[in-house]
């Protein structure tokens, strides 16, 4: 069975919500604080919606927390992200293994600081056997970046004479994105009303539905899931099909 087919077999609920987490930086801005001050808080929210998903029936929750384009900030900004992303990982750990969760990274975080990857693998491989909620943080992530990377490795293929050219499908692709093995998202959420992907899971998008809301990602808890998957709900989702 293909992945949108199980998607479909599995009925209705939102199983995979990928989140752009969108608005630190107004928010702070708002405030007349720094905007490491809204990035502060951008992890409380996390913190409050990592705890509420499984609650709501969601089996995969993707975060998309830094994106191969966001190098262009500031060093100091970049410094700080990096810095929050530490101290996450550090101080949630045990609570996320303790809750059943299985943590996860897609995009090119092995590029990321050495301490910082190494800090990664261990908090991946610990939780490896979890069964509750997966959650899947994407880090110097861009989709076309994944798509070129899948593209190298069937490259390579074709280079060693393992794989004709002709042979090449849309399953084989998609075994080769960093999301492998992952259902595809039911929905994408973008906080702070921006309406793009900003080259997020572009091709694991292709039947997600959008969901879009103004609050911004630091002021985004538990109730405001809730009513974004109760849109969701509302929904029908069709896939070329009538
Ligand atoms: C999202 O908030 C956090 C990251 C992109 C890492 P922003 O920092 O993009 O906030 P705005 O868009 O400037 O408000
Ligand atoms: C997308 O947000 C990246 C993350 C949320 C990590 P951006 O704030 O970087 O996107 P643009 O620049 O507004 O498109
Ligand atoms: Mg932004």
């Amino acid at each position: 069975m293909t992945a949108v087919a199980a998607s479909v077999a599995e009925g209705g609920g939102c199983r995979h919500l990928a989140i752009i987490m969108d608005g630190n930086g107004r928010w702070a801005q708002a405030k007349r604080l720094p905007r490491i001050a809204g990035h502060r808080e951008g992890v409380q929210a996390v913190r409050r919606v990592v705890e509420a998903a499984p609650t709501l029936g969601l089996d995969v929750l993707t975060l998309y927390a830094f994106s191969s384009e966001n190098w262009k900030r500031p060093a100091d900004e970049v410094s700080d992200l990096m810095g929050l992303l530490r101290h996450y990982v550090q101080h949630e750990l045990d609570t996320l293994h303790r809750n059943g969760v299985r943590l996860d990274f897609i995009g090119d975080w092995q590029a990321l600081k050495p301490d910082l990857v190494q800090l990664l693998a261990t908090a991946r491989d610990k939780t490896r056997s979890n069964s509750g909620l997966r959650l899947v943080m994407a880090l110097n992530y861009g989709g076309q970046g994944e798509i070129v990377r899948a593209a190298r490795a069937l490259a390579a293929d074709v280079a060693a004479g393992t794989l004709a050219p002709d042979g090449i499908t849309t399953d084989m692709l998609e075994a080769r994105l960093d999301t492998a093995g992952l259902p595809p998202p039911d929905a994408v959420l973008r906080t702070s009303g921006e309406l793009r992907l900003s080259n997020f899971l572009l091709w694991q998008t292709a039947y997600a539905e959008f969901l879009v809301t103004e609050t911004l990602w630091p002021d985004f808890d538990g109730a405001a899931l809730a009513a974004a998957l109760d849109e969701f709900s509302r929904r029908e989702r069709r896939f070329g099909g009538r």
